[in-house]
């Protein structure tokens, strides 16, 4: 036997190995890329039903910055350009309605947990305050994502000194 072969031509010998070779080769780039493609899926598929921010972080600059926009565009108008609210903002008006208080720490929307502040922007004032209670506060379900709506609370939340913010925390559920 020359060269470890039985027909004398090496390369026949050795192409059965190199196709075995050659095959897991492949399965495995094949194999890896179904992984790699169910990762993918399940991912984005994670990210939209999970995904999304589901609270207000002030600490999230890439949220506050789209809240601050989101602010200047629909509540600035009510709740005012520096959050400070409309003037004399305890008193009733006419029409029954209260003025828009401020969202600074002046005011009172840091005695609210996240949840009951994103509820209140997306839903309106109306839909969870007591039938008698006349709310001026519209709800932004049709204009706004949820996202943006976290984004809006996260700005106004940034605007917070240190001290407030850690005792708006404490009315949230503990995150795991
Ligand atoms: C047309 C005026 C108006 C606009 C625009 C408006 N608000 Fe209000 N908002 C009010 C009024 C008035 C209240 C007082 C409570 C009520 O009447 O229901 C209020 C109350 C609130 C409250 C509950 C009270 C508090 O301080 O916790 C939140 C939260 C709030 N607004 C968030 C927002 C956000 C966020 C935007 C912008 C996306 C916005 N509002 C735009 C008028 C407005």
């Amino acid at each position: 036997m020359v060269g470890g072969t039985k027909n004398g031509n090496p390369s026949a010998s050795l192409s059965p190995q190199v196709r075995i070779i050659m095959g897991n080769w492949r399965n495995r780039v094949i194999i890896g890329a179904v992984i790699a493609a169910v990762a993918v899926v399940a991912f984005a598929y994670g990210r939209a039903i999970f995904g999304g921010p589901h609270r207000a972080d002030a600490d999230d600059p890439e949220l506050v910055a789209l809240g601050k926009a989101v602010y200047a565009s629909h509540c600035a108008e009510c709740h005012g350009a520096n959050l400070e609210g409309q003037p004399d903002w305890r008193r009733p008006l006419e029409d029954g309605t209260l003025p828009a208080p401020p969202h600074d720490a002046s005011g009172h929307t840091w005695h609210h947990a996240d949840q009951l502040l994103f509820d209140y922007t997306k839903f309106g004032g109306q839909a969870l305050a007591p039938p008698t209670f006349q709310s001026a506060m519209p709800g932004f379900e049709d204009l706004l994502s949820d996202r943006e709506i976290w984004a809006v609370l996260s700005f106004i939340k940034s605007r917070w000194p240190a001290h407030v913010r850690a005792r708006q925390e404490q009315m949230n559920p503990r995150r795991g």
